[in-house]
Protein backbone atom coordinates (compact mmCIF):
# COMPACT_ATOMS: atom_id res chain seq x y z
CA UNK A 1 0.00 0.00 0.00
CA UNK A 2 1.36 3.33 -1.23
CA UNK A 3 0.38 6.58 0.87
CA UNK A 4 -1.35 8.31 -2.07
CA UNK A 5 -4.01 5.56 -2.86
CA UNK A 6 -7.62 5.30 -1.43
CA UNK A 7 -7.38 8.94 -0.12
CA UNK A 8 -8.43 11.80 -2.14
CA UNK A 9 -6.73 15.24 -1.75
CA UNK A 10 -7.99 18.24 -0.86
CA UNK A 11 -5.63 20.73 -3.43
CA UNK A 12 -4.68 21.63 -6.82
CA UNK A 13 -4.44 18.47 -8.94
CA UNK A 14 -2.14 19.94 -10.86
CA UNK A 15 0.02 20.41 -7.33
CA UNK A 16 -0.58 17.67 -6.36
CA UNK A 17 -0.41 15.12 -9.53
CA UNK A 18 3.69 15.18 -9.35
CA UNK A 19 3.09 12.83 -5.93
CA UNK A 20 1.52 10.19 -8.46
CA UNK A 21 4.42 7.85 -9.87
CA UNK A 22 4.61 7.54 -13.37
CA UNK A 23 2.86 4.34 -14.85
CA UNK A 24 0.71 3.55 -11.80
CA UNK A 25 -3.04 4.19 -12.47
CA UNK A 26 -5.32 1.69 -14.85
CA UNK A 27 -8.45 4.30 -15.16
CA UNK A 28 -8.03 7.90 -15.76
CA UNK A 29 -11.60 8.70 -15.14
CA UNK A 30 -12.50 12.35 -15.05
CA UNK A 31 -15.27 15.34 -15.14
CA UNK A 32 -12.90 18.06 -15.54
CA UNK A 33 -14.78 22.07 -15.06
CA UNK A 34 -16.76 22.47 -18.41
CA UNK A 35 -16.44 26.22 -18.35
CA UNK A 36 -19.73 26.99 -18.42
CA UNK A 37 -19.40 29.27 -15.34
CA UNK A 38 -20.65 26.95 -12.43
CA UNK A 39 -19.68 28.11 -9.36
CA UNK A 40 -17.72 25.69 -7.31
CA UNK A 41 -16.42 28.08 -5.25
CA UNK A 42 -12.98 28.87 -7.08
CA UNK A 43 -13.12 30.03 -10.74
CA UNK A 44 -11.94 27.19 -12.46
CA UNK A 45 -15.39 27.42 -14.72
CA UNK A 46 -15.52 30.63 -15.20
CA UNK A 47 -12.41 31.39 -17.45
CA UNK A 48 -11.73 32.56 -20.29
CA UNK A 49 -11.66 30.54 -23.68
CA UNK A 50 -8.02 31.10 -24.16
CA UNK A 51 -7.13 30.44 -20.14
CA UNK A 52 -9.66 27.23 -20.65
CA UNK A 53 -8.13 25.73 -23.23
CA UNK A 54 -4.77 26.29 -22.61
CA UNK A 55 -4.89 24.94 -18.56
CA UNK A 56 -6.78 22.04 -19.92
CA UNK A 57 -3.95 21.35 -22.25
CA UNK A 58 -1.48 21.58 -18.71
CA UNK A 59 -3.44 19.12 -16.68
CA UNK A 60 -3.81 16.64 -19.61
CA UNK A 61 -0.07 16.75 -20.37
CA UNK A 62 0.48 16.33 -16.32
CA UNK A 63 -1.87 13.32 -15.79
CA UNK A 64 -1.31 11.05 -18.93
CA UNK A 65 1.88 9.77 -17.62
CA UNK A 66 0.19 8.49 -14.60
CA UNK A 67 -1.52 5.96 -16.70
CA UNK A 68 -0.45 2.79 -17.73
CA UNK A 69 0.39 1.53 -20.77
CA UNK A 70 -2.66 -0.72 -21.55
CA UNK A 71 -4.93 2.29 -19.41
CA UNK A 72 -7.51 4.09 -20.54
CA UNK A 73 -9.06 7.85 -20.40
CA UNK A 74 -12.58 8.68 -19.37
CA UNK A 75 -13.85 12.20 -19.97
CA UNK A 76 -16.84 13.97 -19.45
CA UNK A 77 -17.86 17.36 -21.52
CA UNK A 78 -20.16 19.19 -23.24
CA UNK A 79 -20.56 20.00 -27.24
CA UNK A 80 -18.98 23.41 -26.29
CA UNK A 81 -16.03 22.43 -25.79
CA UNK A 82 -15.68 18.28 -26.71
CA UNK A 83 -14.52 19.29 -29.89
CA UNK A 84 -11.43 20.94 -29.12
CA UNK A 85 -10.65 18.73 -26.12
CA UNK A 86 -10.76 15.56 -27.79
CA UNK A 87 -8.78 16.90 -30.85
CA UNK A 88 -5.80 17.30 -27.76
CA UNK A 89 -6.50 13.63 -26.79
CA UNK A 90 -6.55 12.35 -29.70
CA UNK A 91 -2.84 13.63 -30.76
CA UNK A 92 -1.60 11.39 -27.48
CA UNK A 93 -4.12 8.50 -27.36
CA UNK A 94 -6.59 6.25 -29.45
CA UNK A 95 -10.25 7.54 -29.18
CA UNK A 96 -12.80 4.44 -29.04
CA UNK A 97 -16.06 5.56 -28.36
CA UNK A 98 -17.91 9.46 -28.05
CA UNK A 99 -20.37 8.40 -25.61
CA UNK A 100 -23.27 10.42 -25.07
CA UNK A 101 -25.13 10.89 -21.55
CA UNK A 102 -28.96 11.42 -22.27
CA UNK A 103 -29.83 12.98 -18.97
CA UNK A 104 -33.02 12.44 -19.47
CA UNK A 105 -34.53 15.69 -18.99
CA UNK A 106 -38.29 16.82 -18.43
CA UNK A 107 -39.17 18.94 -21.51
CA UNK A 108 -40.11 22.18 -20.28
CA UNK A 109 -40.27 25.13 -22.17
CA UNK A 110 -36.41 25.74 -23.13
CA UNK A 111 -34.20 27.43 -25.43
CA UNK A 112 -36.03 28.77 -28.04
CA UNK A 113 -33.62 30.14 -30.68
CA UNK A 114 -31.95 26.97 -30.28
CA UNK A 115 -32.86 23.40 -29.76
CA UNK A 116 -32.38 21.90 -25.63
CA UNK A 117 -29.01 20.46 -24.96
CA UNK A 118 -30.26 17.41 -23.00
CA UNK A 119 -26.84 15.78 -22.98
CA UNK A 120 -23.19 15.35 -22.17
CA UNK A 121 -20.51 13.87 -24.22
CA UNK A 122 -18.30 11.80 -22.74
CA UNK A 123 -14.46 10.62 -24.65
CA UNK A 124 -13.22 7.23 -24.25
CA UNK A 125 -9.61 6.94 -25.23
CA UNK A 126 -7.06 4.46 -25.06
CA UNK A 127 -3.19 4.38 -25.06
CA UNK A 128 -2.69 0.76 -26.80
CA UNK A 129 -4.27 -1.57 -28.78
CA UNK A 130 -4.37 -4.25 -25.69
CA UNK A 131 -6.27 -2.22 -23.53
CA UNK A 132 -8.07 -3.27 -20.49
CA UNK A 133 -12.24 -4.23 -21.63
CA UNK A 134 -13.83 -6.28 -19.53
CA UNK A 135 -17.30 -6.43 -21.53
CA UNK A 136 -18.65 -8.93 -19.71
CA UNK A 137 -18.61 -6.93 -16.44
CA UNK A 138 -21.37 -4.68 -18.23
CA UNK A 139 -23.45 -6.23 -20.35
CA UNK A 140 -27.36 -5.70 -20.28
CA UNK A 141 -29.19 -8.63 -19.34
CA UNK A 142 -32.01 -9.64 -21.85
CA UNK A 143 -35.78 -9.60 -20.62
CA UNK A 144 -37.64 -12.63 -21.00
CA UNK A 145 -39.94 -11.13 -23.77
CA UNK A 146 -36.99 -10.27 -25.78
CA UNK A 147 -35.30 -14.02 -25.69
CA UNK A 148 -38.76 -15.59 -25.90
CA UNK A 149 -38.62 -13.30 -29.16
CA UNK A 150 -35.59 -14.74 -30.27
CA UNK A 151 -35.97 -18.76 -29.48
CA UNK A 152 -35.93 -19.63 -33.45
CA UNK A 153 -32.94 -22.24 -33.93
CA UNK A 154 -30.26 -20.17 -35.35
CA UNK A 155 -30.28 -18.51 -31.30
CA UNK A 156 -30.41 -21.23 -29.40
CA UNK A 157 -27.61 -22.01 -27.19
CA UNK A 158 -26.33 -18.21 -28.07
CA UNK A 159 -23.78 -17.08 -25.61
CA UNK A 160 -25.15 -12.84 -26.10
CA UNK A 161 -28.47 -14.01 -25.89
CA UNK A 162 -27.99 -15.70 -22.18
CA UNK A 163 -24.65 -13.54 -21.14
CA UNK A 164 -26.85 -10.01 -22.25
CA UNK A 165 -25.29 -7.25 -24.84
CA UNK A 166 -22.82 -4.65 -25.39
CA UNK A 167 -24.10 -1.27 -23.89
CA UNK A 168 -24.60 1.15 -26.61
CA UNK A 169 -22.97 4.36 -27.13
CA UNK A 170 -26.19 6.31 -26.30
CA UNK A 171 -26.63 5.96 -22.40
CA UNK A 172 -29.89 7.26 -20.93
CA UNK A 173 -29.85 7.78 -17.07
CA UNK A 174 -31.58 10.46 -14.90
CA UNK A 175 -29.27 12.73 -14.20
CA UNK A 176 -29.29 13.43 -10.25
CA UNK A 177 -32.19 15.60 -9.15
CA UNK A 178 -32.43 17.25 -5.58
CA UNK A 179 -34.70 14.40 -4.14
CA UNK A 180 -32.30 11.63 -5.52
CA UNK A 181 -31.39 9.41 -3.06
CA UNK A 182 -27.83 9.29 -4.03
CA UNK A 183 -27.61 12.82 -4.43
CA UNK A 184 -24.75 15.16 -2.20
CA UNK A 185 -24.87 18.93 -2.36
CA UNK A 186 -22.49 19.24 -5.08
CA UNK A 187 -24.23 21.04 -8.69
CA UNK A 188 -22.77 18.48 -10.98
CA UNK A 189 -22.52 15.54 -8.96
CA UNK A 190 -22.45 12.43 -11.44
CA UNK A 191 -24.72 9.15 -11.17
CA UNK A 192 -22.73 6.28 -9.88
CA UNK A 193 -24.73 4.45 -11.99
CA UNK A 194 -22.80 5.31 -15.14
CA UNK A 195 -19.44 5.72 -13.34
CA UNK A 196 -19.38 1.74 -12.25
CA UNK A 197 -20.03 0.68 -15.55
CA UNK A 198 -16.70 2.68 -16.78
CA UNK A 199 -14.88 1.34 -13.82
CA UNK A 200 -16.36 -1.94 -14.10
CA UNK A 201 -15.45 -2.46 -17.82
CA UNK A 202 -11.83 -0.46 -17.69
CA UNK A 203 -10.15 -0.73 -14.41
CA UNK A 204 -9.11 -4.43 -13.34
CA UNK A 205 -10.38 -5.36 -9.36
CA UNK A 206 -7.72 -4.17 -7.50
CA UNK A 207 -6.83 -1.44 -9.92
CA UNK A 208 -6.07 2.08 -9.71
CA UNK A 209 -8.52 4.69 -10.29
CA UNK A 210 -7.16 8.38 -11.13
CA UNK A 211 -9.73 11.53 -10.48
CA UNK A 212 -8.12 14.74 -10.66
CA UNK A 213 -11.12 16.56 -10.16
CA UNK A 214 -13.05 14.54 -7.70
CA UNK A 215 -16.36 17.02 -6.79
CA UNK A 216 -18.25 14.88 -4.64
CA UNK A 217 -16.02 11.95 -4.99
CA UNK A 218 -18.50 9.83 -7.08
CA UNK A 219 -15.46 8.11 -8.67
CA UNK A 220 -14.26 7.13 -5.50
CA UNK A 221 -17.21 5.99 -4.05
CA UNK A 222 -17.80 3.48 -7.47
CA UNK A 223 -14.16 2.23 -6.93
CA UNK A 224 -14.60 1.88 -3.38
CA UNK A 225 -18.25 -0.17 -4.02
CA UNK A 226 -16.36 -2.38 -6.65
CA UNK A 227 -13.19 -3.11 -5.54
CA UNK A 228 -11.08 -1.33 -7.10
CA UNK A 229 -8.31 1.49 -5.27
CA UNK A 230 -8.79 5.21 -5.84
CA UNK A 231 -7.11 8.40 -5.78
CA UNK A 232 -7.78 12.00 -7.09
CA UNK A 233 -7.90 16.08 -5.89
CA UNK A 234 -10.67 18.01 -5.32
CA UNK A 235 -9.76 22.11 -4.69
CA UNK A 236 -12.88 23.15 -2.82
CA UNK A 237 -12.45 22.39 0.96
CA UNK A 238 -16.63 21.77 1.35
CA UNK A 239 -16.87 19.24 -1.49
CA UNK A 240 -13.40 17.34 0.29
CA UNK A 241 -15.67 17.07 3.39
CA UNK A 242 -18.57 15.86 1.39
CA UNK A 243 -16.20 13.24 -0.16
CA UNK A 244 -14.94 12.30 3.63
CA UNK A 245 -18.89 11.61 4.25
CA UNK A 246 -19.81 9.81 1.66
CA UNK A 247 -16.54 7.28 1.71
CA UNK A 248 -17.31 7.02 5.53
CA UNK A 249 -20.87 6.16 5.07
CA UNK A 250 -21.78 2.41 5.48
CA UNK A 251 -22.83 0.99 2.09
CA UNK A 252 -26.24 0.74 1.54
CA UNK A 253 -27.01 -1.02 -2.07
CA UNK A 254 -27.55 1.18 -4.24
CA UNK A 255 -30.81 -0.80 -5.64
CA UNK A 256 -32.29 -0.63 -2.01
CA UNK A 257 -31.88 3.27 -2.00
CA UNK A 258 -33.45 3.57 -5.57
CA UNK A 259 -36.67 1.55 -4.41
CA UNK A 260 -37.04 3.15 -0.97
CA UNK A 261 -37.18 7.00 -2.91
CA UNK A 262 -39.38 5.48 -5.67
CA UNK A 263 -42.09 4.14 -2.94
CA UNK A 264 -41.63 7.89 -1.50
CA UNK A 265 -42.42 8.84 -5.18
CA UNK A 266 -39.16 10.59 -5.07
CA UNK A 267 -37.90 9.29 -8.23
CA UNK A 268 -38.70 6.41 -10.99
CA UNK A 269 -36.91 3.25 -11.60
CA UNK A 270 -36.07 3.03 -15.01
CA UNK A 271 -33.03 1.18 -16.93
CA UNK A 272 -31.86 0.71 -20.06
CA UNK A 273 -34.36 -1.00 -22.82
CA UNK A 274 -33.38 -3.96 -25.07
CA UNK A 275 -32.80 -2.94 -28.13
C1 LIG B 1 -17.61 18.81 -12.74
S1 LIG B 1 -17.10 18.82 -11.09
C2 LIG B 1 -16.85 17.10 -10.72
C3 LIG B 1 -18.11 16.41 -10.24
C4 LIG B 1 -17.90 14.95 -9.88
N1 LIG B 1 -17.73 14.13 -11.04
C5 LIG B 1 -19.04 14.41 -9.04
O1 LIG B 1 -19.69 13.41 -9.42
O2 LIG B 1 -19.33 14.99 -7.99
C6 LIG B 1 -15.47 19.45 -11.21
C7 LIG B 1 -14.77 19.69 -9.88
O3 LIG B 1 -13.40 20.04 -10.13
C8 LIG B 1 -12.97 20.87 -9.06
N2 LIG B 1 -11.74 21.55 -9.49
C9 LIG B 1 -11.63 22.59 -10.33
N3 LIG B 1 -10.34 22.92 -10.54
C10 LIG B 1 -9.60 22.05 -9.82
C11 LIG B 1 -8.21 21.84 -9.64
N4 LIG B 1 -7.30 22.63 -10.25
N5 LIG B 1 -7.80 20.83 -8.86
C12 LIG B 1 -8.71 20.04 -8.21
N6 LIG B 1 -10.04 20.19 -8.35
C13 LIG B 1 -10.49 21.17 -9.14
C14 LIG B 1 -14.16 21.78 -8.83
O4 LIG B 1 -14.11 22.40 -7.55
C15 LIG B 1 -15.36 20.81 -9.04
O5 LIG B 1 -15.82 20.30 -7.80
Amino acid sequence: MTDWVNQVFCEDALEGIARIPDASIDLILTDPPYNLGKDYGNASDQQSVEAYLAWTEQWIAAVLPKLKANGSLYIFLTWRFAPEIFVMLKKRMTMMNEIIWDRRVPSMGGSVRSFSSVHDTIGFFVNRKDYYFDLDAVRIPYDAETKKARSRSIFVGAKWLEVGYNPKDVWSVSRLHREHPERADHPTQKPLEIIERMVKASCPPGGVVLDPFMGSGTTAIAAKRLGRQFTGFELNPAYCEIIQARLAAPEVPLAAKKRKAAAKGAIAITSEGNP
